[in-house]
């Protein structure tokens, strides 16, 4: 069954056979479907129903993106990228990777809830449809998108009997009511009186499936006959004893406004705080939140399962930790709610501190084994952030500063360098909050420039930064302004021999005040200033160090780093079982700590500069084929000369095979997943190619095949240049068996070479397999 993300449904659906048919001959004529409707007519169900229905016909997928949540339009094209992992990064349109990621692909695109985000979402998928012209798109909103070629739907209330009838049960709605019935009490058996009255309910409501559930949520504590007397009553009062005919919007507010009505008042009290949250919620989370007077904390798990019961809250199914939420129509109706009783600030004060302290104890743990958990922990409640940082920008700036300053990391490891970048900016501007909050957030604001690779920015953050350490005696502080000082030096202004004396400073004060993880961020940069120059022996001991460092204070994405850097530079050395080993060690410990998606590309290529060595030059492009379509994820460059060592390799690999080989070997790379790339990854690196360079004994010298070649070359007097070429090497890497051979054999000349080969006569020239 090809991918998806569709929620699995934990109510039955009731009826709409006849418009999923439709909708999906709809599909088959347009690319881009559109569900329109009143508030809780049922459009997303349907929508569901619809893509659940056509998977087949979507052999890449059928993904849902749920907009509802969302209050910023700029971030719709983001928030439809990560639903495919996409990422944005430097130098990467996001569109333009999205494009790239979504062409000639079978998909069936779900967009949720478009009507607050109408323009955003026509311009967003304008665009989309042109670039990719095998998307299909199934929108929801309560109005057309007026995009070029919609087709739009408009999604009928389910069958209800006309007065009069016996024959309830055959319509849609009825069916609805009991069955939701019979969830809230199983033992609901309707009698006639009992059906009767549960058609004239559904008559009333108009046929709106969110109002039949709430009205047959009362069943435990109501007859039919009683639910549809209260209901009565509560729209003669709407409606000033007059009930207009087709006035679906009101229909539902009266029922939602009944439910609300009857409830207790802390269930009042707590539905609306409910309100609150941006997408979903954790219990935890809501007892922070709504806990205040007549809601006790103790009392929340039992409220929240009342609500559910009364089918005011949505529970999600999870096998993780339970989350719930309202349904877009509820969650509006309870911040207006919100509003009048005058608690808005109040919540979202309270809102704004749970998560404020959410991301406090993400930030003590995110240098560590905790790193994946608390990303994915925080992932599921973006929204909730988003909503805390912008709550807390327009109420309490400190607590801005310090927020923005605890989820910097967050949005680099996650991939959202531009949105936090932005959000750090923007809470830096107008200066407030305390100087230790400030330095905090600065620092974060430097390591979001840094990898975004803008310099202009990095420089003026990491001015601050130096201004507000020294104001308050940070030295750790200054050490990492001083670095970032080194990068700017280095990147922006080219001047070496400058980044390298701030770096020294950074150091002295980093292991005078025993500061490691920064002086292990300080000996990376010290590592590039070699790369810079072309210096590759000044890198080693610099990397070693900072590696260790790494593990001595357990700073897991430091050490992940460390270790794929290293890969590059044992590649670009010619150090090929080095390199072998640490792409290994990278790899396990990405594994073990997922999440740091900047790093995926860089090791896939890693991986395939192995393959070439190992002479399979077909997985090697594959892999780099898989690092092409991860490198929409990411955008991490560094070393920043990587690509002048790959690049030629590459293409002399591509140079070996014929062209319809390069092209059908890259393109079923960029069809990979990442598991399915780092599986490639992991085939080469245990049996196959690279073990077979097994060892060879001789003379008690123990060489690998590859050096044991390299030295029978040697000995015929053939160049580095020569011997790259004929074994589809690089230079680089001829000069690295040779400098092993030297060591191995203890010897200082190619000519020493020579001889030894000569001496061991019985060496045949044999190539190996
Ligand atoms: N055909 C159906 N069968 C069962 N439940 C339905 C059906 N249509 C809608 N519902 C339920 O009614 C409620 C409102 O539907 P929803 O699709 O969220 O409406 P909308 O998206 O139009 O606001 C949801 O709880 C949904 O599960
Ligand atoms: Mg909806």
């Amino acid at each position: 069954m090809p991918g998806n993300n569709l929620p699995a449904q934990l109510t039955s659906l009731i009826g709409r056979e006849r418009e999923i048919g439709e909708l999906r001959q709809m599909l088959a004529r347009s690319r881009l479907v559109t569900l329109t409707g009143a508030p809780g007519c049922g459009k997303t169900r349907l929508a569901l129903a619809v893509a659940t229905d056509a998977r087949e016909a979507f052999p890449d997928g059928t993904f849902i993106v749920e907009l509802g949540p969302l209050a910023d339009s700029g971030l719709v094209p983001q928030t439809i990228a990560t639903t495919f992992g996409v990422r944005e990064g430097p130098d990467r349109p996001l569109m333009a990777a999205l494009h790239e990621h979504l062409r000639l692909k079978l998909l069936l695109l779900v967009l949720d809830n478009c009507e607050h985000l109408l323009d955003a979402c026509a311009n967003f998928l304008e665009a989309t449809l042109r670039a990719c012209p095998t998307l299909s798109v199934l929108a929801t909103s309560r109005e057309l998108l007026e995009v070029n070629g919609e087709l739009a739907f408009r999604v009928p209330s389910l069958t209800y009997p006309p007065e009069g009838t016996d024959h309830i049960y055959e319509y849609e709605a009825p069916r609805l009511f009991v069955d939701r019935a019979q969830l809230t009490l199983p033992a609901f058996k309707p009698t006639a009186e009992d059906w009767q009255a549960i058609g004239a309910i559904c008559r009333h409501l108009d046929g709106i499936p969110l109002a039949v559930e709430l009205a047959a949520a009362k069943v435990d504590v109501l007859s039919p006959v009683r639910i549809l007397d209260h209901l009565s009553d509560r729209f003669r009062l709407l409606s000033g004893g007059r009930r207009r005919p087709g006035g679906r919007p009101q229909t539902l507010r009266a029922a939602i406004d009944w439910s609300y009505v009857l409830l207790a008042p802390a269930e009042q009290k707590l539905f609306r705080r409910l309100a609150v949250f941006g997408g979903s919620f954790t219990l935890e989370a809501a007892a922070a939140v709504a806990t205040a007077d007549e809601v006790g904390r103790a009392d929340v798990l039992e409220l929240v399962a009342r609500l559910v019961k009364k089918s005011l809250v949505v529970a999600q199914s999870s096998d993780e930790q339970a989350r719930y939420r309202l349904l877009e129509t509820l969650s509006e109706y309870g911040r207006e709610k919100l509003l009048a009783h005058g608690e808005l600030s109040d919540v979202r004060n309270r809102h704004l501190q749970f998560f404020a302290e959410m991301a406090e104890a993400a930030f003590k743990e995110w240098r560590t084994e905790a790193h994946s958990s608390w990303l994915q922990r925080l992932v599921l409640d973006i929204e909730n952030l988003r909503l805390a940082l912008d709550w807390a920008r327009s109420q309490d700036r400190s607590a801005s500063v310090r927020l923005s300053g605890a989820l910097a990391w967050f949005w680099w490891t996650s991939g959202r360098l531009l949105e936090g970048g932005k959000r750090l900016e923007e809470s830096l501007q107008p200066p407030e909050g305390t100087d230790f909050d400030r330095a905090r957030a600065l620092d974060g604001a430097c390591m979001i420039a840094y990898h975004h690779s803008d310099f202009l920015a990095l420089e003026t953050f990491a001015a601050e930064q130096v201004i507000v350490c020294e104001r308050l005696g940070d030295r750790c502080g200054l050490a990492s302004a001083m670095t970032a000082l080194a990068e700017v030096a280095l990147f922006k202004d080219h001047d070496a021999k400058a980044a390298e004396a701030l770096l020294m400073k950074s150091l002295e004060l980093s292991t005078t005040g025993g500061f490691l993880t920064q002086e292990s961020e300080a000996l990376t940069i010290l590592g590039l200033i070699g790369f810079w120059r072309d210096d590759l022996e000044s890198v080693p001991q610099p990397w070693e160090r900072a590696l260790r460092l790494s593990e001595q204070v357990s700073d897991v994405p430091q050490r992940i780093r460390m270790l794929a850097d290293m890969t590059c530079l044992n590649l670009i050395r010619g150090r090929i079982i080095d390199a072998a080993r640490s792409a290994a060690a990278a790899l396990a410990a990405y594994r073990a700590t997922p999440g740091h998606h900047s790093l995926e590309e860089m090791l896939l290529q890693c991986y395939a500069w192995l393959a070439v060595e190992a002479g399979d030059i077909e997985r090697a492009l594959q892999l780099e084929g898989a690092s092409r379509a991860s490198s929409r994820l990411s955008g991490y460059g560094e070393p920043p000369t990587w690509s002048r060592y790959w690049n030629p390799v590459l293409r002399k690999a591509m140079a070996a095979v014929p062209a319809e080989v390069v092209e059908r070997a890259l393109s079923e790379g960029v069809q990979l997943d990442i598991e399915q790339a780092f599986a490639l990854a992991e085939a080469l690196a245990s049996p196959a190619p690279i073990a077979d360079r097994r060892y060879v004994e001789i003379a008690g010298v123990k060489l690998t095949r590859r050096e044991l070649e390299v030295a029978v070359m040697v000995a015929k007097g053939m160049s580095n240049r020569q011997i790259a070429a004929r074994l589809v090497l690089t230079e680089r890497t001829v000069e690295g068996h040779v400098e092993n051979l030297l060591s191995k054999l203890h010897f200082h000349s190619r000519a020493a070479v020579a001889a030894w080969v000569v001496a061991q006569n019985e060496l045949a020239v044999e190539r190996p397999p």
